[in-house]
């Protein structure tokens, strides 16, 4: 996610932006920049990489006005460069903006301001704003951002700068957060709570749809039709570091809660207008190519492997291609068979982990056609594949992997289906309900976030357990996988997954009386054996906690515990399957004081074998 600050009153804006900037570095960037209008003209200074390395180029150059904004850039469109840094401007440098999130529509009107005699200087979808604006501008500031507003598809939280207005900074916000600060004298604008803290506690937290008019003595705020909206101010009591988590007491805490927005947004852009479409127009792939493919390979590790052993089922089940799915590790060392007619998927949310990389680059060696499912914008992982599409999760700062995951899902199903649409492995109508179904998945995966308290009690009970045993079939299995790394990494608790219908050729003999055992049974193909494999432990005397589809009401006959998960195609449902274990995973860590961000022995990024 990118990081906005902006400022306007007496002092000298450039030191309030470098110093916003600092605060909000922890969300991840890869450039920054800030512009500050200096009455003649809008100074603009924008650099590639870490922070210093723009207060570098400001050291003998500091601009002295007092209004300006600044921005801390995670890619999304166009890769980490100078260029493509914000702020962005117009083309004669009277208008400047800085944005977070993903404007849609932008290529088409990029298209018509190109052919109106716009001149674009950067690969990015937010360049399109000033010139927007330079276009319908017409003397009023506000009704000009307005109509340019109107003209925008997408999530955006903008702040927009105005050579003509010196008096007056813009906000505009819809799906990514910004907010206000409240001085004397002098206001401050910011993506987030930790870059103003230390000014003011005094905040307008604004909503969708809102617009604020920000003046050194007084902020407006106006809805979308030019209504004032009546605002209550917002006392901000956390402290620097809580700020830093957005209230949440961990980062992994957030990071859970916003898989709703990360899913939207990476499934944003890729889906056609009538629903009936994927579109990946980042690979442009068609049957030819894929007639050319005789075999795949997802190669990846820890969770993003998990992913790969979803997208196996989902590779194999729509699109009828041959998947193996392999640790990294082990992929690398094992001189695999591979030429060119074989695909090499690589899933990464770094995009710098050492084995992954060596993988993919052995697969070139072998002469591959090679994909990356990556996070990050400009990773070695990203240029060194030959196509790459991201997951739009934002940056995942706590270790334990989990938004980073179920965009990998959203990924790697879509790309699926993308396939098989254009084998036409699948039919129009089942790809119109499948697509139905994906777009609802970020307000089922709300809906599960909703109801903690069973978990929470779970964990509490269990959470002193040295052995937790997760058993599933199917994609169940897979996803029980990824529930035991969690509960794992960050508890320590011993925890292993089980295919159920393995328990009775040995794990067998490790369920007694009294162990934990998470039953997942949500996949209805398999949902008769899965429940008699859970009979199977319960006349052992484990402890049987079952997660369930809702509407399921024959497990609760044998289970003592049950958590229900909202119904969907069983294809989509580990979306929301892994929900509850994330969750399960974090108060057991919780319950066991232990270091849940930053567990014992662990990196977020493996860049050494
Ligand atoms: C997941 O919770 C772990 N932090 C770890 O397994 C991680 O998924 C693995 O190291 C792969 O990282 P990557 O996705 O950045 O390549």
């Amino acid at each position: 996610m990118c990081g906005i600050v902006g400022y306007i009153g007496d002092k000298r804006a450039a030191d309030f932006l470098l110093e916003g900037l600092t605060k909000l570095e922890y969300r991840g960037y890869d450039s920054a920049g800030i512009a500050v209008n200096c009455g003649e003209n809008i100074f603009v200074e924008k650099s590639v990489g870490r922070l210093d390395s723009l207060k570098d180029k400001l050291k003998y150059r500091m601009p002295g006005g007092v209004i300006g904004i600044g921005h801390t850039r995670w890619a999304t469109h166009g890769r980490p460069s100078d260029i493509n840094a914000h702020p962005h401007t117009d083309c004669n440098k009277n208008f400047v903006v800085v944005h977070n999130g993903i404007i849609e529509n932008y290529m088409p009107l990029k298209e018509e301001l190109i052919s109106r005699g716009h001149k674009f200087i950067s690969e990015t979808d937010t360049e399109v704003v000033p010139h927007l604006l330079e276009e319908v501008y017409r003397g009023d500031f506000v009704e000009a951002v307005r109509e340019v507003l109107n003209k925008l598809e997408g999530s955006y939280s903008l702040v927009f700068m105005s050579k003509e207005n010196p008096d007056t900074l813009i906000c505009a916000k819809q799906d990514n957060p910004l907010v206000i600060g409240l001085g004397k004298g002098e206001n401050f604008i910011a993506s987030d709570i930790p870059a103003i803290i230390n000014y003011t506690r005094q905040t307008y937290i604004l909503n969708d749809g809102e617009i604020a008019i920000v003046k050194k003595d007084s902020v407006k705020i106006i809805n979308r039709r030019g209504e004032p909206v009546d605002k209550k101010i917002f006392h901000v009591s956390w402290n620097a570091e809580a700020a830093e988590k957005g209230g949440y007491e961990h980062f992994m805490l957030k990071e859970i809660n916003e898989q709703p927005k990360a899913v939207r947004d990476t499934m944003s852009k890729r889906i056609s207008k009538d629903g009936t479409k994927i579109l990946l127009d980042e690979l442009n792939w068609d049957k030819d190519f894929l007639a050319g493919i005789d075999k795949i390979y997802i190669v990846a590790c820890g969770t993003a492997y998990h992913a790969g052993l979803v997208g196996k089922f989902y590779i194999e089940k729509l699109a009828r291609k041959l998947v193996e799915v392999d640790l990294a590790s082990e992929y690398r060392y094992r001189n695999p068979i591979v030429d060119e007619k074989t695909l090499v998927i690589v899933i990464s949310q770094s995009g710098e982990t050492s084995d992954t990389l060596a993988a993919l680059k052995e697969s070139k060696r072998l002469g591959a056609k090679t994909l990356a499912i990556t996070n990050v914008v400009g990773s070695s992982i990203a240029r060194e594949a030959e196509q790459v599409i991201h997951t739009w999760a934002g940056p995942e700062i706590a270790v334990a992997s989990t938004k980073a995951y179920t965009t990998q899902l959203i990924l790697v199903f879509m790309l699926a289906l993308y396939m098989a649409q254009i084998n036409g492995t699948v039919s129009e109508q089942r790809a119109r309900e499948l697509i139905g179904l994906l777009k609802k998945i970020p307000a089922q995966i709300s809906e599960t976030l909703s109801d903690v308290e069973p978990i929470k009690t779970f964990a509490r009970q269990y959470g002193f357990n040295e052995d937790v045993f997760y058993i599933g079939r199917s994609l169940d299995y897979c996803v029980a996988l990824e529930g035991a790394l969690k509960l794992k990494e960050i508890s320590y608790i011993h925890a292993e997954a089980y295919a159920s219908g393995e328990l009775k050729h040995g794990t067998l003999a490790l369920i007694v009386e009294g162990v934990p055992v998470i039953a997942l049974a949500t996949q209805k193909s398999v949902y008769e054996k899965t429940l008699s494999n859970i009979k199977e432990v319960k006349a052992r005397d484990a402890v049987v906690i079952g997660i369930a589809a809702e509407g399921d009401t024959e497990l609760e006959k044998y289970l003592d515990h049950v958590i229900f998960i909202p119904d969907t195609d069983e294809l989509l449902i580990p979306l929301l399957t892994v929900v509850p274990l994330q969750l399960l995973a974090y108060y057991a860590a919780i319950t066991r004081g232990c270091d849940v961000d930053k567990p014992r022995n662990l990196a977020k990024s493996v860049t050494v074998e």
